[in-house]
């Protein structure tokens, strides 16, 4: 048994409704679920990093200092180490073996869940303090930006830190509030079905709404475009208009399921999930035929609502059913869990 082996889980999440709205100042409502990825870490002799994907059968070894550029899972584990040294955190020679059960490519956070788990792991071998959930997300955050090259927003990294288990959280991204909010489903039940068309934000048209969103704020005048007027917004030429439409009223839906599950009204939240899918696949133009497909199974099944979770263009699609309605073949049930932590 080696000396101080180090565990640590970064869990994935469901976005239960808010979607495309993080890196547009608005509102989102995720929650940390019990699959994800974990990371067992223990100091090595030498001041080398040493790396293993074990699902992958994969390896890399680098010096934490100035570490280079890498693709895939590679990319993850040296842009972590390069943030955590930039941040100041004394990173030495370490051995990390990297595992999970989340599927890549599912929409379901696997990135997150892997920067999670490495900083936790990382900080734990150099015995340094956690600082910050907010600020650590933001450093997760970064490595997928800068590192991994996906321009993706804040949702997942403070969904993996800050969700608590049986809530979900409420996130305003303008301010970064941030609320746990009761997720009593009564004998209702969550359920993930992946849509077999794999979702992949840098290849994707993620970056492109991205600019769209940038180019209609411009046009607007405004910082993001959840502090944009519908009215202005409504003047907007195509497709600008229907993207700003899209973030505006799912800012309103995320506020409607708050208030829908304070109440338990849980055929309003399925509607709402309904409308949520509507808006992402007629405004937002994020849905693909599989995903169409998934989400037309789940509503045979007896889905109250069923949706497109995480950032489109493929990934896994959540259903919400009603209490006799059976888990149909292939789907998960989902529910609440902790946040990344050391096991
Ligand atoms: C992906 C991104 C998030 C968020 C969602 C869409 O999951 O990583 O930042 O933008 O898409 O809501």
């Amino acid at each position: 048994m080696p000396e101080r082996l180090i565990r640590t889980f970064g869990p994935g999440r469901v976005n239960l409704i808010g979607e495309h709205t993080d890196y547009n100042g608005g509102l989102a409502l995720p929650f940390a679920i019990d699959l994800g990825v974990t990371v067992e870490a223990e100091p090595l002799r030498g001041g080398e990093i040493r790396a293993a994907a074990r699902d992958l059968g994969e390896s890399d070894a680098f010096a934490p200092v100035a570490p280079a550029r890498a693709n895939g899972w590679r990319a993850f584990v040296r842009g972590t180490v390069a943030e955590l040294r930039a941040a100041g955190v004394e990173i030495g020679g370490a051995r990390l073996a990297i595992a999970g059960d989340l599927p890549q490519g599912s929409g379901l956070s696997s990135s997150a869940a892997l920067e999670t788990a490495l900083c936790l792991a990382l900080l734990a071998v150099a015995d340094a303090p956690e600082p910050d959930r907010v600020d650590l997300a933001k450093l997760c955050s970064r490595v997928e930006n800068d590192w991994v090259g996906a321009e993706t927003g804040l949702l997942d990294q403070l969904a993996a830190l800050c969700c608590e288990p049986g809530h979900a959280l409420r996130i305003d991204f303008a301010t970064l509030a941030l609320e746990p909010v009761p997720l009593d489903l009564g004998g209702w039940r969550l359920v993930t079905l992946e849509s077999g068309a794999e979702h992949r934000h840098a290849a994707g048209g993620y970056n492109e709404r991205r600019a769209e969103c940038r180019a209609a704020s411009e046009a607007l005048g405004v910082e993001h475009l959840s502090a944009a007027d519908s009215t202005a917004a409504a003047g907007l030429p195509e497709p600008l208009r229907r993207r700003a439409r899209h973030v505006l009223s799912e800012n309103a839906r995320v506020d409607a399921m708050v208030a829908a599950l304070r109440t338990g009204d849980l055929r309003a939240a399925g509607e709402l999930l309904d409308a949520s899918h509507a808006s992402l696949r007629d405004d937002y133009d994020a849905s693909v035929p599989e995903v169409e497909a998934a989400v037309e199974r789940l509503k045979r099944a007896g889905a109250a609502g069923a949706r497109m979770v995480g950032g489109g263009f493929g990934g896994s699609v959540l259903g919400l059913l009603p209490p006799e309605a059976p888990v149909p073949a292939a789907a998960r049930a989902v529910a609440p869990g902790p946040p990344a932590r050391r096991l």
